[in-house]
Order: structure tokens, then sequence, then C-alpha cells
């Protein structure tokens, strides 16, 4: 990459695109999932060297949770759990920080509490934060938010709405990539979202690598954001 380059520090990941990669190539979806997985491995990596300081990968919205078939849903636990039991060690050691996003309350016991294991055991002061979003909607994370402060009282300012959502304390997503080619959210990060760059690539996320998120940053260093100033 250029040196010109400057990376974003917070970068949303919507990964889709995995069923689809394992249709063409006639397999079952679980598979499109498992090499999902080996391309997050990399680009987590990837992300790291760049510099950039926050990677939100959303793997499973509140609408995926609700309705996918069990079986697919088993599939995906089976996955967390060896993805959090294989490469949790190697992320704290490599000095990155692991942060959930969502409501994992619901999932089986023993990823629950991997997950959050992950979190409590992340190095102090970590310069990357991998940032999972599971069982996580945007509009969910909104009413919890509301709750809180209605159960709080005193006056609601977006500063005390911030500071209730799951993201307390990250900044907003500067970037916001979607592969798979669809054009939508899909209850993705919406109140964090408002000035986030989009890109969207037909790419399935499997087959979304290095080069290709690379493309990425350099299309958002082109952008000229804003903020409602001239
Ligand atoms: C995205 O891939 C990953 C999850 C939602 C868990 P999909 O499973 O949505 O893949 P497509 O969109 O069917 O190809
Ligand atoms: C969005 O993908 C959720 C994740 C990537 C985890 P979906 O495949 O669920 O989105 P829709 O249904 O096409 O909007
Ligand atoms: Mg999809």
């Amino acid at each position: 990459m250029p040196a010109a380059i400057k990376p974003p520090r917070h970068v949303g990941l919507i990964m889709d695109g995995n069923g689809r990669w394992a249709k063409k190539r006639l397999l079952p979806r679980s598979l499109g999932h498992a090499e999902g997985m080996k391309a997050l491995i990399a680009l987590s990596r990837h992300a790291k060297e760049l510099g950039i300081e926050y990677l939100t990968v959303y793997a499973l919205s509140t609408e995926n949770m609700a309705s996918r078939p069990r079986e697919e849903l088993e599939g995906l636990f089976g996955l967390l759990r060896q993805y959090f039991g294989k490469n949790l060690k190697e992320l704290h050691a490599s000095g990155a920080r692991v942060k959930i996003i969502g409501d994992i309350s619901a999932f089986p016991a023993d990823i629950a509490e991997l997950l959050a294991d992950g979190e409590k055991n992340s190095p102090e002061g970590a310069a990357f934060t991998l940032c999972f979003a599971l069982n996580y909607g945007g509009r969910d994370e909104i009413v919890r938010a509301a709750q809180k402060l209605a159960s709080e009282g005193g006056a609601v300012t977006e500063e005390r709405f911030s500071d209730a959502l799951y993201t307390a304390g990250m900044p907003a997503p500067d970037l916001i990539i979607r592969t798979g080619g669809e054009l939508r959210l899909s209850n993705f990060l919406l109140w964090q979202a408002a000035y986030a760059e989009l890109y969207f690539t037909d790419v399935l996320f499997p087959d979304f690598g290095e080069r290709e998120f690379d493309k990425a940053i350099a299309e958002y260093n082109k952008r000229n954001r804003r903020f409602g100033g001239v």
C-alpha cells in the first residue's frame, strides 16, 4: 500500500456472502462460514499491521439469530468455539484486545464463557481492538440504551446516549465495508454509522483478502469527509 495512505481509526466489516460462496461450489453453507473464518483471521492480522485501531466485524445479527435454521446456528457456534479456543492466546500475545458487542446471553454457556474470558484477559492499553458483533442489532442496542437512560433519569444527551451503547468508549466507525454485493446495513451500527464512509463490493467474504481490503482503504482515502461542513 502506498505510504501516503492513512489508515482509518475504526473499520466496520459486514462479512456477507459465505453462503453464496459455498453454493457456487455446490458445498454446504457451513463450509462457506468456515472459509469466512479463515478470511477473518487473515484480515484482522492485516488490519492490525496497517495501524487500524478498531476492527468491528459483524458475525451474527439479531435477525440471523432469530431466523437462520437451528443447524446453521449450531455450525456457527461450532466455529466460534473453534475460533476462540484456538486464536485467543495468539491474539492476546500479539497485543490485540477482544471486545464483544451484542447479547450473548442466549449463546451456549461454554461459548459465552470463552467470549467473556477473551474480553477479560485482553491486554491493557492495546493498540488494536478486534470487536465481534454477535447477536447484535443496531435497533436492539438503541432500545437498550434508551431503557438504561430512562431508568437512570436525567437529561438525555447524545453523549449520554453514546455512553449507554455497547460501543461506549469506542470511536465511531470511519469506514464500513460490506462484502457480498448487497447495498444495505442490515441493522449494523445504526447510531455509530452516522458519518461513516460506506464501501460495497460484490466480492464474497471468503474471497475478500488483504488486497481487496487495501482497495477499500485506498478508496476511503479518496473520500472527502465534510461532516456537514463546506
Ligand atoms: C454472512 O454470510 C455471515 C452470516 C450472516 C453469519 P451469509 O450466511 O449471509 O451468506 P449469504 O448472504 O447467504 O451468501
Ligand atoms: C448481515 O448479513 C449480517 C451479517 C453479515 C452478520 P445478512 O445476510 O444477514 O443480511 P441480509 O439478510 O441480506 O440483509
Ligand atoms: Mg447474507
